[in-house]
């Protein structure tokens, strides 16, 4: 991802949350060299993005998202596999991430990936009727997985 992708990101940032990160946050992103930050296209449209930070032998994901007319076609489990390979190559041995309790797609997709439930974070999200619960999930990245050869 870079600074010119950010009206991309925006737009679906925007259209895929109900509580999206501003402009401000995603481009301070770009600025921290421990994150990852990558774009997935679609017929070389950004369709999609991923942020994770590295640190401490640990990644923690960010951020993962598709846009909604393309969702469901495998962008994001491509998405969430390259950053872990990344973070992987980068000396992280264990990868967290936080999920809304109600986001049964995503929760989906990370359980299929190895994630396991290992705690929960009470009323951590903002929601309309309130708060929501964020799911914590973990996985080792120790026991891989083959992890494709990847451009770091
Ligand atoms: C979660 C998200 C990133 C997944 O990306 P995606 O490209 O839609 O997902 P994929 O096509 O790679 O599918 C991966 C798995 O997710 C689940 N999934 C995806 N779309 C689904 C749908 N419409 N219904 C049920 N499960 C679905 C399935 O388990 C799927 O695996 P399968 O294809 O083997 O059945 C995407 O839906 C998204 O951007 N959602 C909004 C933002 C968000 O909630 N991000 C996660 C924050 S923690």
């Amino acid at each position: 991802m870079r600074k010119g992708d950010l009206p991309a990101v925006m737009t679906i940032e925007r259209t895929a949350y109900s509580h999206p990160w501003t402009a401000s946050i995603m481009e301070d992103c770009l600025h921290m060299r421990n994150y990852a930050c990558w774009v997935g296209l679609i017929n070389g449209k950004i369709a999609g993005y991923g942020i994770l930070s590295i640190a401490a032998g640990e990644c923690h994901l960010l951020n993962l998202c598709v846009h909604p007319d393309q969702q469901g076609g495998g962008l994001g489990r491509i998405l969430l596999r390259h950053l872990l390979a990344l973070a992987r190559r980068r000396g992280a041995d264990t990868a967290f991430l936080e999920v809304r309790s109600s986001n049964q797609i995503a929760r989906k997709l990370y359980e299929s990936e190895g994630f396991c439930e290992i705690g929960t974070r009470r009323g951590y999200y903002l929601h309309p009727q309130g708060r929501e619960d964020a799911i914590v999930m973990a996985r080792t990245l120790m026991q891989t997985l083959e992890f494709e050869e990847i451009p770091s």
